[in-house]
């Protein structure tokens, strides 16, 4: 009813709108007044934590993109080695598991039977699974060593949006533990990131204040064909999660790309105005990686693309090669995704709807899939 949408056309507009909520709500009790963490609901003791040496990471879907960008985050901050894998092709290459594995099992509705399936064939090998989930009591928790929930609320469109930016939070809560246990060196990185995760659910708020322009460039690309998405590092699986998003409710063709994979192949797709969306990092920081996207994205323009560049505040460099250009909060490199994301739910939203496409139901899709 239109109630339940609170005022809103679809409830993914609703949810979309719900992110710094969601985003605030699970970091809530979870840092303490000194900037430490506190996950006493991650019931893994500390002394099993000290003894792992990896972590891998399955999920699916939207889920599965979290995970990949939780990866740059757990390397980065435990240095860990961590891999990420699709739950549906993890238990089928006899993967090497063993007691120091920590499994992270991400998954909203908790009821995924291709991450089930990895979770208890981890547990097999003994290693121990700790789910991220956003559903109480669900089986995936059930099954699982510890949990941490996310609380996004109850997600009822098909494509997953804000229950996607809160497994963020709670993958970097995780990846932030494990260095607080471990004795990972506590630089005053960790301690800005603390703080600067804290304030991200208002920096989402500013970029839905922004979201006009967006739904405009939407409703004129909805005769395309096909839409591409690049992106680097933590960009990278956010093009992807663009991507995705589009295939879903617009049933257009997109693909998203690792920017500097473009010369290896991809490149070979621009034509004359072709619609490419670019996720720039920020110019401060990896300042490499945003000198190349910048001649990445002078090269798709050379050919014809119709660019369409996320990128932050005050970055002027991308300027005279977008089209299009939307703005988003300056944030450190690794919560960039929190704010890079919610531009490209907007599009694919808006394109599904101007294409007359039904936004919270997409034709032969489940919210939850329980079948292998
Ligand atoms: C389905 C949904 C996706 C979701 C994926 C994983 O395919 O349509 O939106 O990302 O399942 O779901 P989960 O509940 O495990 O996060």
């Amino acid at each position: 009813s239109a109630a339940e949408k609170g005022g809103y056309d679809y409830f993914m507009l609703k949810e979309i709108a719900e992110q710094p909520k969601a985003v605030a709500d699970t970091l809530l009790g979870r840092i303490d007044g000194s900037g430490s963490l506190t996950l006493d609901e991650v019931r893994i003791p500390p002394r099993v934590l000290r003894e792992i040496d990896k972590v891998v990471i399955v999920a699916c879907g939207t889920a599965f993109h979290a995970g990949m960008i939780a990866k740059y985050a757990i390397e980065h901050w435990t240095r860990l080695p961590c891999e990420v894998e699709l739950a549906s092709e993890f238990r089928y290459r006899d993967p090497i598991l063993d007691a120091q594995t920590l499994v992270i099992a991400i998954s909203q509705s908790g009821e995924t039977m291709d991450t089930l399936m990895a979770l208890r064939h981890a547990r097999e090998q003994g290693s121990k699974v700790l789910a991220i989930c956003n559903t109480n009591g669900s089986t995936i928790p059930r099954e699982s060593d510890a949990v941490l929930y996310t609380h996004a609320g109850p997600e009822v469109a098909v494509a997953s949006t804000k229950a996607f930016l809160t497994q963020l939070v709670a993958c970097y809560l995780v990846a932030l533990y494990l260095g607080q246990v471990r004795g990972t060196k506590w630089g005053d990185e960790i301690r800005a990131v603390i703080r600067d995760l804290s304030s991200i659910s208002g920096a989402v708020e500013r970029v839905l204040g922004t979201m006009e322009p967006v739904r405009e460039l939407a409703r004129t690309l909805a005769s395309k064909k096909t839409v591409l998405f690049l992106g680097r590092h933590v960009g990278y699986p956010v093009a992807l999660e663009g991507a995705l998003k589009l295939k879903e409710l617009a049933y257009m063709h997109a693909e998203g790309f690792a920017a500097g994979e473009l010369k290896h192949g991809p490149i070979a797709l621009i034509e004359e105005d072709l619609p490419v969306v670019v996720v720039v990092p920020s110019p401060r920081g990896r300042s490499v990686l945003h000198d190349k996207i910048v001649s990445n994205i002078q090269e798709i323009r050379a050919r014809g693309a119709r660019t369409i560049v996320i990128a932050e505040e005050g970055d002027e460099a991308v300027v005279p090669y977008a089209d299009h250009l939307v703005r988003i909060p300056a944030t450190p490199t690794l919560l960039q995704p929190f704010v890079a994301t919610v531009p490209l739910q907007v599009f694919a939203c808006e394109l599904a709807t101007a294409r007359g496409n039904e936004v919270d139901q997409p034709r032969n899709l489940a919210k939850s899939v329980t079948v292998e």
